[in-house]
C-alpha cells in the first residue's frame, strides 16, 4: 500500500521555566493511501502534540526536536520537519487537513461561513468568489448541513455544536486532502451527535477514499471506525497493529489494562471494569527505563526500570509492540 505519512522517531518538546516536557518522546507511525488509523491512550499522552507536529501547528513554546514527518507530494516525499514554510503551506492546503475537538476555536467568529471557508479555497486556488461561494454550499451540502443556501450566510455563533463540527470538516474537506487528521472530533458533542459525526466522517472516508487519523481516548470509536491502531503512552506508539488483533490479543501490558478500563467491545458483559492503575505522570518527570513501568502490572524489578523497551514486529502479525517481555534478546 502506498504510503500518504510516514512519522519516524519523532520528538516535540516544551522548555518550561518548571522543566522540559517531552510531550511527543520518539513516535514512530505510518498511515497508507485510505487507511483509518486510530491513535488511543489517556489524556496527556501527546496525541494531540503528535498531530499538531506532523502539521507543523506546535504551539510555543514548543518545538520538534528530532525526527522526520514525510508526507506524500506531487514532488515525492516531503520532510515537515525540515521542509522549507512554502512546502509547509502546501501540504496543509493540498494534502493534510485537521479537524478539531473545539470547532469554535478553529473558526473565525467575525465571519460567516461562506466567507471562512470560501477564503480556505482561494487561498489555494484560482477561483472567483462566486465560485468559492457556489462550492461551499456544495460542500456544506455534503457534510449533511441542511438548508446550505442559508446557512452559508449564518456565524458560527448562530450554529450548535454538531452543526459547526459538520462546517469544520466541510473547511477540512474543502482542499480535498489524502489524510484528514481527526482531533477527537466528536470529544465536546452529545452521544446522538457523536454518533452523527462519526457515521458522517465514515461515508465522507469511504466516499472520496481518503486516509484519516482518528485521534481518541475512547476505544470504541476506534474499534468501530478504524483499521489500525496505534496506542500512545507517555510520548510513545507502544503497540500497533490491525485493530481487530491488537483489540483481541493485546500484547502490551498498558493496551490490556486500558481495554480492562472499558466495557466489553459488544458484549454487554458485566466484567468489573478496572481503571488503569496509577495516573499518567507529568511529561516532565517521565519515568527512566520503560515509561509505563511504574503503572505496570508486569513489572520486571531491575530491567523495565532499567532499560527502554524497542518496537519488536511478529511473530504471526503485523505492527509492533515496545515491552521488555516481548524482547528476545533481554537477558
Ligand atoms: N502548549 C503547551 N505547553 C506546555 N506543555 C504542553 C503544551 N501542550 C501540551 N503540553 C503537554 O504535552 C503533553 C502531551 O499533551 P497532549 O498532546 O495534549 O496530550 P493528549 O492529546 O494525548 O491528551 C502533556 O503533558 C501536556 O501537558
Ligand atoms: S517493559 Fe516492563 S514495565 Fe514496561 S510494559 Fe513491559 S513489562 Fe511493563
Ligand atoms: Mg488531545
Amino acid at each position: 500500500m502506498e504510503t500518504v505519512l510516514e512519522v519516524e522517531g519523532l520528538h516535540t518538546r516544551f522548555e518550561l521555566d518548571e522543566g522540559v516536557v517531552h510531550a511527543v518522546s520518539g513516535v514512530d507511525l505510518t498511515i497508507g493511501r485510505g487507511e483509518v488509523l486510530a491513535v488511543v491512550g489517556e489524556s496527556g499522552c501527546g496525541k494531540s502534540v503528535m498531530a499538531r507536529s506532523v502539521l507543523r501547528l506546535v504551539d510555543r513554546p514548543g518545538r520538534i526536536t528530532g525526527g522526520h514527518v514525510r508526507v506524500r507530494t506531487d514532488d515525492g516525499m516531503a520532510d515537515m520537519v525540515t521542509a522549507d514554510p512554502r512546502t509547509v503551506r502546501a501540504v496543509r492546503g493540498s494534502r493534510i487537513a485537521m479537524v478539531f475537538q473545539e470547532p469554535m476555536a478553529a473558526m473565525s467568529p467575525m465571519h460567516t461561513l461562506g466567507n471562512q471557508i470560501g477564503e480556505a479555497i482561494r487561498l489555494h486556488e484560482p477561483v472567483t468568489k462566486a465560485e468559492a461561494r457556489a462550492r461551499v454550499i456544495d460542500l456544506l451540502g455534503r457534510v449533511g448541513i441542511p438548508a446550505p443556501k442559508r446557512r452559508v450566510d449564518e456565524y458560527p455563533f448562530q450554529m450548535s455544536g454538531g452543526m459547526l463540527q459538520r462546517a469544520m470538516i466541510a473547511m477540512a474537506l474543502s482542499c480535498g486532502p489524502h489524510l484528514l487528521i481527526a482531533d477527537e472530533p466528536t470529544t465536546a458533542l452529545d452521544v446522538t451527535t457523536q454518533a452523527q459525526i462519526l457515521d458522517l466522517l465514515r461515508s465522507l472516508q469511504q466516499e472520496t477514499g481518503m486516509a484519516v487519523m482518528l485521534i481518541t481516548h475512547d476505544l470504541g470509536v476506534a474499534a468501530q471506525m478504524a483499521d489500525r491502531v496505534a496506542v500512545m503512552y507517555l510520548g510513545t506508539v507502544v503497540e500497533d497493529g490491525p485493530v481487530e488483533d491488537v483489540f483481541r490479543a493485546p500484547r502490551h501490558p498498558y493496551t490490556k489494562a486500558l481495554l480492562r478500563s472499558v466495557p466489553k467491545l459488544g458484549s454487554g458483559s458485566r466484567e468489573r471494569l478496572r481503571p488503569v492503575r496509577g495516573m499518567v505522570p507529568h511529561a516532565y518527570r517521565r519515568p527512566a527505563g520503560c515509561p509505563f513501568h511504574p503503572r505496570c502490572d508486569e513489572f520486571m524489578a531491575g530491567r523495565c526500570d532499567v532499560r527502554a523497551p524497542a518496537p519488536v514486529t511478529g511473530p504471526g502479525r503485523p505492527g509492533a509492540v515496545s515491552c521488555l517481555l516481548y524482547e528476545e534478546t533481554t537477558r
